[in-house]
């Protein structure tokens, strides 16, 4: 039986792309699933005109995919209500707090507040301020929760910054910044594997493990997002927060227990103890690169999209060595790659265990190959699943073995039934569960480590364009392995 979470949803930027395309559909699940019930209320601001009849058409829009139950749109969208407000002018405020007073004592919300800010980051510390000095925060026993977008700063001195602005109003355990990569299925399932598993647990450290593989990636190139894109370029967009973010899911220790305060402490532990590179070492453990046109035409360079400068040197392509100075991961390098325009969107990650030290199948005089490492793949998306490659015996005459994979994976229908990101998330912040969410000291850490990598390509000069859509990569991705006598687990032409 779902328990019922009784909120006032404050949605600033309600008229925007994130809030039509997934925070109402979001909500409407939570509604459809019995979290949402008649006590909420849904605040929408923006600088538009709405009313909240028209307010309530987009959200009814928003929501009503094929085949969906209309009644129950009809009960939904009663619950959305529509402030016009600009969130620069502090006199706009008090129409918000009387709205949002008259809906806490209609819906019975017992002073229960997420403020939701689904804005240009520019607006984050401003929203948060007039919140707090214009009296919209509750006092007594409901709550009062910061939702905070992508991205968090663009280095660690502005990220401070914001933090800074968002602390005077909110304390920590208050901001919830959404990573919505932590809100997929496969994601959450890296505890569920690593600490529900003896198998796994007891093999994950540098006596066991090879070099661990992160790869995120993406077969479009920016679309209508060349203007933010151009200026954040992948090392800012995807690593600094997504691919954080899962690698210190990888390498943490097992929490005390699962729980928010938990489960943050040991990734930020981790996160202290990854190296932060000199300019030598950032040289020789980065990789980025740039798409150029394809070969066929269909495909332009990243420097001719609209809206990108024609000498841009914003990287569309990052892959690095990440390592650990602690007891755990001391010698395991823990490889990274993203970019857009790559052969395939998709996201998994490559668990290399060592190869038995000793080989004794190994008989070159028979042709006998060596033995494969074990290869525990976790499949993010778009499959949700796991395999693991084991080498077996080839079935044949002789005494030959060769890798088979073990094969988990979700059917689609578990699959569809899977909440999405948002929905995942927003209930999280309804809970009052952290767990999902980057906090600060996390947040800073990965700032830190990316600051050193940008530093080093700001001065630069860079060799673009330097890889072809369709591929996985400039070459340096390849030779980044290489060097380590590795290779990537994923290649192309699977
Ligand atoms: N879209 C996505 O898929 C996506 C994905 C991940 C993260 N995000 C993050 O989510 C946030 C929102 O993105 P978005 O794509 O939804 O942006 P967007 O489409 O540009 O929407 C911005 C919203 O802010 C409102 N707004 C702008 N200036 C305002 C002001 N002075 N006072 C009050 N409202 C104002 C706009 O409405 P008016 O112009 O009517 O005021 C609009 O509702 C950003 O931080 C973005 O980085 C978005």
């Amino acid at each position: 039986m779902p328990t019922e979470r009784r909120s006032l949803i404050m949605l600033f930027g309600a008229t925007g792309d994130l809030a039509t395309r997934k925070l109402y559909p979001a909500i409407f699940n939570l509604y459809k699933k019995g979290n949402l019930k008649e006590h909420f209320a849904v605040i929408g601001t923006s600088r538009y005109k709405f009313d909240d009849e028209k307010f309530r058409e987009t959200v009814s829009k928003s929501v009503s995919e094929k085949g969906v139950d209309k009644k129950l749109v009809e009960s939904f969208i009663k619950h959305f209500f529509f402030v016009t407000h600009d969130v620069t002018d502090l006199d706009h405020y008090s129409v918000l707090k009387e709205k949002a007073e008259e809906l806490d004592k209609k819906f019975k919300l017992e002073g229960n507040r997420v403020f939701y800010i689904s804005m240009a980051p520019n607006f984050f510390g401003t929203v948060a301020k007039n919140l707090k000095n214009q009296g919209l925060l509750t006092e007594g026993k409901g709550f009062n929760r910061l939702v905070i977008e992508k991205p968090f700063g663009r280095d660690f001195e502005s990220a401070k910054e914001l933090n800074d602005a968002l602390s005077e109003s909110f304390e920590e355990n208050q901001i919830y910044r959404i990573d919505h990569y932590l809100g997929k299925e496969m994601i959450q399932n890296i505890e569920a594997v690593r600490f529900g598993n003896t198998i796994f647990e007891a093999l994950w450290n540098n006596r066991y493990i090879d070099n661990i593989q992160v790869t995120l990636a993406e077969n479009l190139g920016v679309e209508e997002r060349a203007g933010y894109y151009d200026n954040s370029g992948a090392l800012r967009d995807m690593v600094q927060n997504h691919i954080m973010q899962i690698v210190s899911l990888l390498a943490m220790e097992q929490p005390v227990a699962f729980k928010d305060t938990d489960i943050r402490s040991e990734k930020v532990k981790a996160l202290r103890s990854l190296r932060v590179y000199n300019v030598a070492e950032a040289s020789t453990n980065f990789v980025r690169g740039q798409y150029s046109a394809s070969g066929d035409g269909e495909t332009k360079e990243y420097r001719e999209e609209d809206g990108v400068p024609a000498d841009s040197n914003t990287e569309t392509f990052v892959a690095g060595k990440l390592l650990f100075d602690n007891y755990r991961w001391s010698g395991v390098p823990f490889y990274i790659r993203t970019g857009k325009k790559l052969a395939d969107k998709f996201t998994r990650v490559d668990v290399v265990f060592k190869k038995p030290l000793v080989d004794i199948f190994s008989f070159p005089q028979d042709g006998n190959t060596l033995l494969s490492p074990n290869v525990l793949t976790i499949h993010i998306e778009p499959e949700q699943g796991f395999s693991l490659v084991v080498n077996a015996k080839n079935g044949e005459q002789g005494f030959h073995t060769e890798p088979v994979n073990l094969d988990f994976y979700e059917n689609s229908q578990r699959t569809k039934a899977t909440p999405q990101p948002y929905e995942r998330l927003i209930h999280d912040v309804l809970k009052g569960d952290g767990t999902n969410f980057s906090s600060w000291p996390e947040v800073a850490s990965a700032w830190k480590f990316v600051d050193q990598i940008r530093r080093v390509w700001d001065i630069q000069q860079p060799m673009f364009p330097n890889y072809i859509p369709g591929s996985m990569g400039p070459v340096a991705a390849d030779e980044l392995l290489a060097r380590d006598h590795r290779e990537w687990i994923y290649k192309l032409n699977q």
